[in-house]
């Protein structure tokens, strides 16, 4: 907890490390109720950082320093000085070597920050200020040192001991106790550091790479878990054979280790050799994991195999650069999906979770730059713009230069850096250089903060079978950014004929057509496109692939809309074309519900849904995308003011008259759909999590009729079905169904029978907290009164009180600020136990700006509550004092 108010740090005050740690050599000693560590630190003055020789400022907190020495020599209290963060000791020569020993208490760290326990075993989270919670260091990331580390612990309790890079030695103490020594040669930040311990159980494998060097690979998870690594480690074996042939990538220790936890603050952690997972990520099979569980562990696993070259071999010199690493990976690890299964279904997944998520962060108080500028605590900075908006910036940047430009870029950037750290200006000289161009205004994305529009307008001119596309950018003020300069905006574009073909397209100016799409490149306020030899006036198709991550506004008609959705040749734009289309229908109940009017569903969407449902040639994941109506947080995101009960009601009303319309279209494909499942086993690839989607989305849309075969049909789906995916699909639509006798004895056998499995019962409270049923709170307060709930387990809170606050937008938002004031005694209790799971649970409520007066003063009015309730963590202090600025 601070003790004053904590400061802001600026990328402009960057200054290199007045000393460099050569090696680092740290002992363990674990115990049940206390930790000792010693560190031997092996220093020297940086070269780089001047003459002299300045006072040695190391970090630290929550140490309990029991000795010190400086070349040997101890000493006493008089020697140094020690406040709340740092140790501070004066060197007397430019290289010198540093000894401390300290006491911690993992046993008792309930932040999930430096070394704690979960579930009887000890793990490590440092990154990214976490290492200074276990001893004194120079806890930077552009501090890179080499790292020995022993570790000694009752054997009986904790028979496995693991750290980075290779086993050196081992051997029993005879008092019960073992100890085990690893050593890391790659040189690495202290964020990278990892220890394990604890009783654990592995699943082995091995790679050979594309230089035939074997590679030992082993999945740790508590015993009753090892039935659940086989996913994981298909997936670390393709992110290896992946990286080596679309980046040249290849592994470089001996072992790669991933280890399962359950208690997390997020998804999981590259460590150097030792990947430490949330349970989450790592454990799948059929029987208790979904589609979607299936597919983030594999993009998790893969996200954090491909840190190793991107974050590991080159690192961030500073956290303003946290993009450099993450916004690289996100995109790196994208790709591998998309390329694992459908791309058109993982850039239509991907754009709907930015444009309803990152586009409100980028929207509200909190709205930072993909690179910030300032922080005061650097947890906070882990956000959706720095790594889906960052994600997008890489993407444009290949979009720009090409498939071929962009692996030259990311070699030069790769070979250049090997060992370094460095920043997001470095990676785009690599691009620059590599590609013979100059990104100087394409920076922009990394500096300047909100999401851009992009209004399009179209002229034709049928004399001169010309036609011209007007553009015009511009971009909301955000907090310490009034005025936005023009950004490079790739703009993609196709122009269809009648028939849906695309038209060749030549510039003024230009001497040749270019047959089908192309990239446009807006970097004015205003700019023009004169397309030329054009006999007809065409149908744009812009922003295929959403080739920018911005707000793209173009007056279609209801009918050219429909014509998109079933002739654009760009799958995502035929996507794009079906939710503007069903954006405009919602709007107009919005509008009905408001004025008090009776609410009249354009028939159009009806017909568009149908056409796409009596198509069995269609992708049937594309399918399900498409009658999956925008979500309530998207229609809040693009609301001015949104009216949380209007869009409830258009919503369902729509949902209504869809089932209504399309029963036996959506009976019959539920029906064969399902058919499949029963008939066939569970396998975790595209065309069956196609097959999957579209059944569960039918049967959402069947159970609104109340008909008594499709209740049976749920229970059937419900009580039969071998896998997760169709088990869960049908208990959410009970809990959402008017049965509520089945409802309750679903719930209940549910629970009975997955009871021992965690990451289950997580399911069960996020179905039950996202149901808008009326008396959602009521139901929130007392599922977190149940045994399998805990405040202490980050997956618990976001399965509970996280669904609750950010998915069911109808409770949170009731009308007298109950919603509220639960989620601000949540914060409160969390602040003290766990500030980054406070801190992030805390987001819903800095987005008032969208509510109406009444809703805003109450949301406010709890935000100004958190921050009088005591002492505050820098984490959540920053947060609430800034979304109450806003
Ligand atoms: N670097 C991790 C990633 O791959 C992020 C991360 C894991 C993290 N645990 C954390 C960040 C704890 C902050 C705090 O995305
Ligand atoms: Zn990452």
């Amino acid at each position: 907890m601070r003790t004053e108010q904590p400061k802001m740090i600026y990328l402009k005050d960057y200054q290199v490390p007045d000393y460099l740690i050569d090696e680092t050599h740290l002992t363990f000693e674990l115990f049940d109720d206390h930790t000792l560590v010693h560190a031997q630190l092996v220093m020297r003055r940086n070269p780089a950082a001047g003459s002299g020789l300045p006072p040695l400022v190391l970090d630290g907190q929550q140490l309990e320093l029991l000795s010190l020495a400086l070349d040997d020599r101890a000493l006493s209290a008089g020697d140094y000085q020690l406040d709340d963060s740092h140790l501070t000791v004066q060197p007397s020569t430019a290289s010198f070597v540093i000894d401390s020993s300290v006491r911690i208490h993992p046993e008792s760290n309930t932040a999930l920050e430096g070394l704690y326990k979960s579930s009887g075993m000890f793990c490590t989270q440092c990154e990214a200020e976490g290492f200074r919670k276990i001893t004194y260091y120079l806890d930077r990331p552009d501090v890179m040192s080499k790292f020995t580390t022993t570790l000694s612990a009752a054997q009986h309790d904790y028979p496995v001991l693991l750290s980075n890079g290779n086993p050196i030695a081992s051997g029993s103490e005879g008092d019960g106790r073992h100890w085990a020594t690893w050593e890391d040669p790659f040189m690495k930040p202290a964020y990278l550091f990892a220890l394990v311990a604890g009783d654990l159980w592995c699943v082995e494998d091995s790679f050979t790479t594309m230089n035939q060097r074997d590679v030992a690979l082993r999945i740790y998870v508590e015993p009753e878990n090892i039935d659940k690594c086989q996913h994981a480690m298909d997936s670390l074996k393709k992110s290896m054979k992946w990286d080596e042939e679309v980046y040249g990538r290849e592994y470089d220790l001996d072992i790669f280790m991933i280890v399962a936890v359950n208690d997390f603050n997020m998804g999981a952690m590259e460590n150097k050799g030792l990947n430490i997972f949330n349970s989450s990520c790592v454990l799948a099979k059929a029987e208790t994991a979904t589609d979607a569980a299936h597919q983030r562990v594999e993009a998790v696993v893969a996200h954090e195999y491909f840190h190793n070259w991107s974050g590991n071999r080159v690192t961030c010199r500073d956290w303003f650069q946290l993009s450099l690493k993450e916004g690289f990976t996100v995109f790196r690890d994208a790709e591998f999906s998309a390329d694992m299964h459908s791309r058109t279904v993982k850039r239509i997944e991907d754009v709907a979770y930015l444009r309803t998520h990152q586009f409100a962060e980028d929207a509200g108080p909190m709205a930072h730059p993909v690179r910030p500028d300032a922080f005061m605590e650097i947890s906070n900075f882990y956000t959706l713009t720095v790594y889906e908006k960052g994600s997008e910036v890489v993407r444009m940047i290949r979009t720009l230069v090409g498939a071929e430009g962009f692996r030259k870029g990311s070699d030069l950037y790769f070979g250049r850096h090997d060992g370094q750290a460095v920043t997001c200006d470095d990676f785009i000289r690599a691009m620059e250089e590599a590609n013979g161009i100059d990104l100087t205004q394409f920076k922009r994305w990394y500096s300047q903060a909100g999401t851009p529009r992009l209004e399009v307008s179209e002229s034709y001119d049928a004399a001169a079978n010309s036609y011209r596309l007007q553009f015009r950018q511009s971009c909301p003020a955000t907090p310490e950014q009034a005025q936005k300069q023009p950004f490079v905006i790739p703009v993609e574009l196709a122009l269809l004929d009648a028939q849906g073909m695309e038209l060749p397209l030549q510039l003024v100016g230009e001497d040749t057509a270019v047959q089908g799409a192309r990239v446009v490149q807006v970097t004015e306020a205003e700019q023009a496109f004169t397309f030329i030899n054009l006999a007809e006036k065409p149908l744009p198709s812009l922003l295929r692939g959403f080739s920018a991550p911005i707000k793209l506004s173009f007056p279609y008609s209801r009918d050219q809309l429909m014509f998109l959705m079933q002739h654009d040749s760009d799958g995502f734009n035929r996507w794009e074309a079906g939710q503007q289309l069903s954006v405009q229908v919602l709007q107009d109940l919005i509008g009905q519900h408001q004025r008090g009017e009776a609410l009249v569903l354009d028939q159009r969407l009806v017909d568009a849904c149908r056409t796409l449902l009596a198509d069995d040639s269609l992708d049937q994941a594309m399918v399900a995308e498409m009658l999956s109506l925008p979500g309530e947080a998207y229609l809040t995101e693009i609301s001015s003011v949104a009216d949380v009960e209007a869009i409830h009601a258009a919503r369902e009303f729509a949902r209504k008259q869809l089932s209504q319309a399309l029963f036996d279209l959506l009976w019959q494909r539920y029906q064969s759909n399902r058919e499949v499942s029963r008939t066939s086993a569970y396998v975790a690839e595209a065309e069956h999590f196609a097959r999957r989607s579209l059944q569960n989305i039918a049967l959402s849309y069947l159970m609104l009729s109340g008909k008594a075969e499709v209740l049976a049909a749920c229970l059937e789906q419900f009580e039969d079905a071998d896998n997760m995916t169709e088990r869960l699909a049908a208990l959410a639509v009970l809990v959402n169904s008017p049965f509520e006798v089945e409802k309750a004895a679903a719930l209940t056998s549910f629970a009975e029978f997955f009871k021992d499995n965690p990451l289950v019962m997580d399911q069960w409270f996020s179905v039950q907290a996202a149901c808008a049923l009326p008396g959602a709170l009521q139901r929130v307060e007392q599922l977190m009164q149940h045994p399998a709930f805990t405040l202490k387990n980050p997956n618990k809170v976001r399965a509970l009180i996280g669904a609750f606050a950010g998915q069911n937008l109808q409770g949170f938002h009731q009308a007298d600020g109950s919603g509220y004031r639960f989620l601000a005694d949540q914060v409160i209790t969390l602040n003290a136990l766990n500030p980054q799971i406070a801190s992030r649970l805390l987001a819903p409520l800095t987005r008032w700006g969208k509510y109406g007066p009444a809703r805003q003063a109450q949301m406010k009015c709890e935000l100004q509550r958190i921050l009088a309730s005591g002492e505050l963590s820098s984490d959540v202090y920053e947060v609430v004092s800034k979304s109450l600025a806003g």
